[in-house]
């Protein structure tokens, strides 16, 4: 596996690879891996020639208030474990390398659907900061598909919608959720949570799957939400949003669309968790 921290060399490093016919998959991370990032690196393995991960906290997607300073950085354990999974470039940027000029000057990318709703709406800017880093990392990277999990449902779409209105000629594939054995979706804010509270995070997925049972048996979708908001918030989470909505566009569904989404994003002690669940109904 092979380390490389400056942008112009892994760009140029790349380019032979794709003139010598190699096609390349590329796993976008912020580091602090788990299984849920090495099962992206899986499909990659299966979809392209190179593998190539990225480790760079992104300043640009964090609001003011949130958790930049905090973010666990565990860039050693990382890079152990994409190796064990058989990564063949990781690139490893530093903030510098990335917004030479300063981050709030920098030129960025915006797509100008499916940003504003769910976590669009308490995290203004976050989306923006997410297409910047991804269009300036696929710029270097080069990628023929890259991989994104479902976890970040809406940030799937959102990359989706970019590299179709910018015709990038890039696959965009989402992985399925990694849930640790409780089902609470895996995710590195998970280490915010005290060890009760990680027991507690899993009522998310319990409501979100009773909620998708009762959209099985066409219950209406309204005193659906409220009922999931009432018992989320008796069980002590801060609701930020639960939603159902229309997987393709994200707007609010009605009783006769079938490709639904149950979307939901809520504080539980420290950390916001999301989790997510795509129902289709026949
Ligand atoms: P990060 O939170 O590190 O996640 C990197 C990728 O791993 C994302 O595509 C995310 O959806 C996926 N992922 C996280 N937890 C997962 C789980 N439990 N199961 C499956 N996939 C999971 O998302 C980002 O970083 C950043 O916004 C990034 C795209 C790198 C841009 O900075």
């Amino acid at each position: 596996m092979e380390i490389i921290q400056d942008p112009k060399q892994l760009q140029s490093t790349m380019l032979r690879l794709k003139q010598a016919g190699k096609t390349i998959g590329f796993v976008p991370t912020m580091g602090n891996l788990h299984q849920g990032h090495l099962s992206l690196i899986d499909i990659a393995k299966t979809k392209a020639d190179i593998v190539v991960a990225s480790i760079f906290v992104n300043p640009m997607q964090f609001g003011p208030n949130e958790d930049f300073g905090n973010y666990p950085r565990t860039m050693d354990d990382d890079l152990s474990k994409l190796e064990a999974k058989g990564t063949d470039f990781v690139f490893t940027p530093t903030i510098d390398q990335v917004y030479p000029l300063g981050k709030d000057i920098h030129t960025s990318v915006e797509a100008n659907r499916l940003t504003e709703k769910l976590c669009g709406a308490s995290r203004p800017g976050h989306f923006r900061g997410v297409t910047t880093v991804v269009n300036i990392l696929f710029n270097i990277v080069q990628p023929n598909v890259a991989i994104f999990g479902k976890k970040d449902y809406q940030q799937l779409q959102v990359i989706k919608t970019m590299v179709n209105d910018l015709m990038m000629p890039i696959e965009i594939i989402g992985g399925d959720i990694v849930r640790e054995d409780n089902g609470l979706a895996m995710s590195s804010r998970n280490g915010y949570l005290t060890k009760r509270e990680l027991e507690e995070a899993s009522y998310l997925r319990k409501i979100i799957l009773n909620t998708a049972e009762k959209l099985h048996q066409r219950s209406p979708i309204e005193p659906l939400k409220e009922n999931a908001v009432k018992l989320l918030s008796d069980a002590g989470f801060k609701v930020d949003y639960f939603e159902i909505v229309r997987q393709s566009d994200l707007e609010s569904a009605s009783s006769s669309d079938n490709h639904l989404l149950i979307a939901a994003a809520a504080w539980l002690g420290q950390p916001r968790l999301i989790d997510n669940l795509e129902v289709n109904l026949t």
